[in-house]
């Protein structure tokens, strides 16, 4: 390609400062906060890609043996790592109250030689991470939020601490979402509810350069993820909604639907802006102490967020995720999302009364009474 065509891109900064004259009161605090996040993906995207060179893969050990997060998850070196690079790289600058993060039991508290400004990050430093070791793709996903005025500084009063209801708002309040994809390329996809755009990183100036934008989710789809090995512990609409899509030509949807798994929900949410799809995460039965697999703040909202402002559509399964008011910091929830159309299906299945046949093992697939 010859030079000029690529060098009319805009670059990520380029773009925020165009947006931000729409605002002609803004401070640029914003700009500066996304633009530190974008340098915390970038580190974190050097780290991934060196792999073992980087003497930064298997799991993070302290003294008492391998170390586990809140969620009672096992810790990635490189979860450590991309939570320590998101602080570092964003919490000096006087925009940030507070932090909240997938490997933190409780919010990130500013030191004490920084200011405190209006917006709160919440983040999930690595998703996916279980890809990590075989050479799969991962991402970083964030969230910002406004912070409360009495955690602000503004004045030489001391402002109290930020505290976990600080951060329990809904999805519907986020000031921006994104995430970045560390994959074949690195891209970081953003919201700032004005529709969604991508960057690619380019490698040789080190910048996110605008390569995607106005993204737009088609509204139909033939393609789903979830994983099926929790099938058993479904409950009724998902099976149904699976069902159907695993009947193909012959069944009541009459058309044939393709499968993926990542286990990298920010990858299968990258696919799906780019081409269509839908990923369930239902809450089910297997862990009754769990109402789902993923976090609300971290992944749902913002995920969810971008899904929406791309035309798409992110849920519960039985309302829309943005609305849902959380009620702690690392609540899990059953998320939906991805084409319109499909997601809006899966919602109706589970508005609908369950269907005697579904409820009653003697109708399932393949039992004495069924036909064929
Ligand atoms: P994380 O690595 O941040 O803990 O998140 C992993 C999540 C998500 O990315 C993925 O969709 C899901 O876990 C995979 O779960 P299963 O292993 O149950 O398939
Ligand atoms: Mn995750
Ligand atoms: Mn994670």
């Amino acid at each position: 390609m010859p030079l000029t065509h690529r060098s009319h891109r805009s670059t990520l900064t380029q773009f925020l400062i165009e947006e931000r004259r729409r605002f002609p009161g803004a401070s640029g605090d914003f700009n500066a906060l996304i633009l530190d996040v974008a340098l915390a993906c970038k580190a974190i995207a050097r780290a991934v890609a060196l792999g073992e060179l980087g003497g930064v893969m298997g799991n993070h050990a302290d003294e008492a043996g391998d170390s586990v997060n809140v969620q009672g998850e096992t810790q990635k070196k490189l979860d450590v790592l991309s939570n320590e690079v998101f602080i570092r790289r964003t919490e000096w600058a006087g925009h940030l109250a507070g932090m909240a993060s997938e490997e933190m039991d409780l919010p990130y508290q500013i030191p004490g030689q920084y200011p405190r400004g209006k917006y709160l990050l919440v983040f999930d430093p690595l998703d996916g991470s279980s890809n990590i070791d075989v050479n799969l793709s991962v991402g970083s996903i964030f969230s910002v939020l406004r912070a409360p005025q009495d955690v602000v500084d503004s004045g030489p009063e001391p402002q109290r601490d930020v505290a976990e209801a600080d951060f329990l708002q809904p999805g519907s309040s986020q000031v921006a979402a994104g995430y970045a994809l560390y994959g074949p390329t690195t891209m970081l996809v953003l919201t700032v509810g004005d529709g969604v755009n991508g960057f690619t990183l380019d490698p040789n100036l080190g910048e996110f350069m605008l390569t995607h934008p106005k993204m737009q989710i088609p509204q139909d789809t033939h393609e789903f993820a979830i994983n099926a090995s929790n099938s058993r512990f479904w409950e009724a609409p998902v099976k149904r909604y699976v069902d159907e899509c695993l009947a193909g030509q012959t069944g009541p949807r009459a058309k044939d639907f393709n499968m993926r798994w990542i286990a990298s929900m920010v990858a299968e949410a990258h696919r799906i802006l780019m081409r269509g799809g839908v990923f369930l995460y239902p809450r089910d039965t297997k862990d009754p102490t769990k109402s789902g697999r993923l976090r609300l703040l971290y992944e749902a909202n913002p995920v969810g967020w971008i899904m929406e402002q791309a035309g798409g559509r992110a849920s519960t399964g039985e309302k829309p995720m943005l609305g849902v008011q959380p009620s702690s910091l690392h609540q899990r929830i059953g998320l939906v999302f991805g084409s319109k159309n499909e997601v809006e299906r899966i919602e109706r299945y589970h508005a609908e009364p369950v269907r005697a046949e579904a409820a009653n093992p003697l109708f399932a697939e393949r039992s004495l009474f069924r036909s064929q």
